[in-house]
């Protein structure tokens, strides 16, 4: 395993290995790492010869009252985990992946403006921006994203496609607690009471789901449960659309995504749920 701090080490490393005509798969990550990484990892080395990881809490990504400051940083577990895991970590400091500062604009279109991008305007130009710049360096074959952050998958889908770069997005199912709890590096900030109450959001999301299987009206299903997620949340957000344009569902639809987030206390919880049209 190697470990790369530098831009250049890590450029070097996988021009060695496309030189040996080695496939490599990427995995951005911002650290505090759990189940649901590891089942990213698990995909790439499925899709290629050689593994990379990166930690990089990204400060484009954070809104100027978000948890930049206190965002779980777990390197040294990290590290242990990765070490016989992963074939190169990338951790890089703010000064290689910014060298001229923050601040480029990506138009990260429709895709990235509704849901999350309404509530945390700052947040898919901060991903996509940081995903352009890592992709740059790392320049990897595939790269693999978790489907708990669909919408931020969707906008690197589209960022991948509207530059014209090589690379594979692959993507990972949500891992879950046995409570049915997303997996998340948030998760770390809930008490074991708030822990318990986050359950609720993907209990009253899989009853959404039942309910729509039922062929019975959306938008009154939909009603009933955002009342239900106010018992325990402050709702940010629950949508029930077409899964591949996040727009509203129609005779084309295939696949439906329920999405939700809320927030509980001061912690923003985010869970989706896709499913077949009935
Ligand atoms: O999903 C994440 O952990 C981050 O948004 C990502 C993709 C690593 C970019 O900072």
């Amino acid at each position: 395993m190697q470990l790369c701090h530098q831009n250049t080490q890590i450029t070097e490393l996988v021009n060695d290995w496309h030189a040996q005509g080695r496939v490599v798969a990427f995995v951005p990550t911002m650290g505090g790492l759990h189940q649901g990484h590891l089942s990213l990892i698990d995909i790439a080395k499925q899709k290629a010869d050689k593994v990379i990881v990166s930690i990089f809490v990204n400060p484009a990504q954070f809104g100027k009252n978000e948890d930049l400051d206190s965002y779980p940083r777990t390197l040294n577990t990290d590290l242990v985990v990765l070490e016989t895991n992963v074939d190169g970590i990338f951790i890089p400091d703010v000064k290689q992946i910014y060298p001229n500062g923050i601040g480029k604009h990506i138009d990260v279109g429709k895709i990235g403006k509704i849901l999350c991008g309404k509530t945390r305007p700052h947040f898919f130009n901060g991903v996509a921006q940081v995903v352009e710049i890592l992709f740059g360096i790392v320049r990897p074959d595939v790269a693999v994203f978790g489907q708990k952050d669909y919408q931020q998958l969707l906008v690197i889908k589209q960022m991948v496609k509207s530059l014209s770069l090589d690379i594979c997005i692959k993507s990972g199912e949500i891992i879950r607690e046995k409570s049915g709890l997303a997996m998340s590096t948030r998760n770390q900030y809930l008490s074991e009471n708030e822990a318990k109450i986050a359950t609720n959001l993907y209990k009253i999301l899989f009853y959404l789901k039942c309910e729509i299987l039922q062929n019975k009206k959306i938008d009154a299903l939909k009603q009933l449960a955002e009342f239900d997620l106010k018992k325990h949340f402050k709702l940010d957000y629950l949508e029930v659309l077409d899964a591949n344009t996040l727009r509203q569902i129609t005779d084309n639809t295939h696949q439906i995504i329920i999405l939700s987030a809320v927030l509980l206390g001061s912690v923003r919880l985010i869970d989706n749920i896709i499913f077949k049209k009935g």
